[in-house]
């Protein structure tokens, strides 16, 4: 980090220890620490910062040369210098530049999904109409699209059923199984690799289940399978049809792919003009990112937050809390986006790093969280900065049999959401001798929608892959690649061979001792 502007910050943070930023809670300060982003709305006046904090921090983006980094990102330079890799997601979701042979391929892929899509609809890609999709995937090739499919799907009744299987535990893929006939399912299997294990074993175990029902051929289950992979010799190697194969490119990292054909899963279940509102959302973001100034530039601000917290304030975790149902795997997205994307110790050229770098990233849905875990927030000996994100009005095409019910519960939430950001900042007293004291000041940013459609949801989350970049180049690590996951991928190989596959309690005492 920037030497001297990291030192500025380090003195300010000493001086700001006992200062109770209650107290500067109005509305000036609220107008002065918030921004808007197109439909998102950020208030970060609730935070331990003031006119000198916001200025050095600003002066740490440009001393980190953020400009620089952001015009390098988008120009596709090969950013991703341990692998030698451009990092383009963004292209994903931008328009079609017909000069430029990638953003071609982009295009061409949307048209396929939206063909795909279309048979679905019309009932003419398999020999019934499609009832269920079964989406293999896991980590980058799952959480992302489960985010937003759920996010838009929640509460709306859905013609086509859709079960995520992740997780190498056989009740996951189990689970699809129950609940599915094989004839009117289609299979997707989601994996850039095309070789992560979880993902082959599952499929494999789907094959098998799929044959072994009427005498089923092999053929005839790769007829009713698509694959969503950067490794499409992979993909025809095992037998999925060239027509069913979606290609999306090495400049993808996994948990940037939702915008690629990795959301297909989206498009199948929302419609294809949703996907692409997601896509227009996501490349909103894109060009507030690039465009506006730091001091009114959504990720930028956000990142720098996030960096005054765990660099200069030392808080060691940071919560994320949807007040919004269908959000409720937005702090899984969360996690894998930012903890594989920032959970590093070696800067970009391997050298060790001697400043802490990605907190715990954690949370859950509220208000369900403030039932389980707010104790500790609000009085327990650790400060969890969070991020509070809502949305002001409740989505459409919900069903909620009373008139107005839907209205009244959201208006519940949102008071929630306010009164537990407000009472963390403010502190209080509700009395039982001397138990009912709350020291307050701890902080929160408020990230409030106008409404969770697929637009906004891009510019959301597009919104938290910006600021990760953002921390990256402030602390000159790579964001882009996730070597800390191959140790125990490989460990795991080695004991299932060790084993031969048994591993019963004797095997486990040999091997563990
Ligand atoms: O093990 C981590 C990881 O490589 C993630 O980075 C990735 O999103 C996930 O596994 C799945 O990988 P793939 O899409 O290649 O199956």
């Amino acid at each position: 980090m920037h030497k001297a502007t990291h030192r500025q910050l380090t003195q300010l943070a000493n001086k700001l220890k006992h200062t109770h930023f209650s107290k500067e809670q109005s509305a000036e300060h609220s107008e002065k620490y918030s921004l808007r982003a197109g439909s998102i709305y950020l208030n970060y006046a609730r935070n331990p910062i003031n006119r000198q904090v916001f200025k050095t921090l600003l002066d740490l983006a440009k001393h980190s040369q953020l400009s620089e980094h952001i015009q390098a990102l988008f120009d596709g330079e090969k950013i991703n210098h341990s692998e030698d890799r451009a990092v383009k997601h963004w292209l994903l979701r931008a328009p079609l530049n017909s000069d430029d042979a990638d953003s071609v391929a982009v295009h061409q892929v949307l048209d396929k999904m939206q063909a795909l899509v279309e048979r679905i609809e019309n009932h003419t890609l398999l020999d019934k109409p499609v009832s269920d999709v079964i989406c293999v995937g896991i980590g980058g090739s799952e959480l992302g699209s489960r985010l937003v499919y759920e996010a838009l799907t929640m509460g709306k009744p859905q013609k086509i059923r859709l079960h995520f299987v992740a997780n190498i535990d056989g009740l996951a893929v189990a689970d699809a199984m129950a609940n599915c006939t094989p004839d009117t399912t289609l299979f997707l299997m989601i994996s850039k690799t095309f070789t992560t294990f979880e993902t082959t074993k599952n499929f494999t175990t789907l094959k098998h289940w799929f044959c072994a029902a009427d005498n089923r051929s092999e053929a005839d289950f790769w007829q009713r399978c698509c694959a969503i992979t950067a490794n499409v010799s992979g993909a025809l190697a095992a037998g999925v049809p060239e027509p069913q194969i979606f290609a999306f490119w090495d400049w993808v990292g996994g948990r940037y792919s939702l915008w690629s054909a990795v959301g297909l899963p989206i498009a199948i279940a929302c419609g294809m003009p949703a996907f692409r509102q997601l896509l227009a959302g996501a490349n909103a973001m894109d060009e507030h990112f690039r465009t506006a100034t730091f001091a009114d530039n959504f990720p930028v601000i956000l990142g720098l937050l996030h960096v005054w917290y765990g660099n200069y304030l030392h808080y060691p975790t940071r919560g994320v809390i949807p007040y919004a149902q269908n959000l409720k795997s937005l702090p899984d997205h969360l996690q894998q986006l930012e903890m594989e994307s920032l959970g590093k110790s070696v800067h970009k050229n391997g050298e060790p790093l001697d400043f802490a770098t990605c907190p715990v990233v954690w949370g859950s849905v509220g208000s369900n969280a403030q039932h389980a875990f707010f104790q500790l927030l609000h009085q327990g000996t650790q400060i969890v900065p969070l991020d509070f994100v809502a949305a002001l009005e409740p989505c459409d095409g919900v069903m909620l049999a009373m008139e107005g019910a839907l209205r009244e519960h959201h208006k519940a939430l949102l008071a929630n959401c306010l009164a537990q950001s407000q009472s963390l900042m403010n502190g209080g007293d509700t009395g039982y001798h001397g138990h009912g004291k709350f020291a307050g000041n701890r902080p929160g940013n408020l990230i409030l929608l106008d409404k969770i459609t697929p637009h906004s949801l891009g510019q959301l989350i597009a919104a938290y892959e910006h600021k990760v970049f953002v921390q990256s180049v402030i602390w000159d690590i790579n964001a882009f690649d996730q070597f800390g996951v191959e140790l125990g991928k490989q460990m795991c190989h080695q004991i299932l061979a060790e084993t031969e596959g048994e591993l019963d309690f004797a095997a486990i005492k040999k091997t563990f001792g």
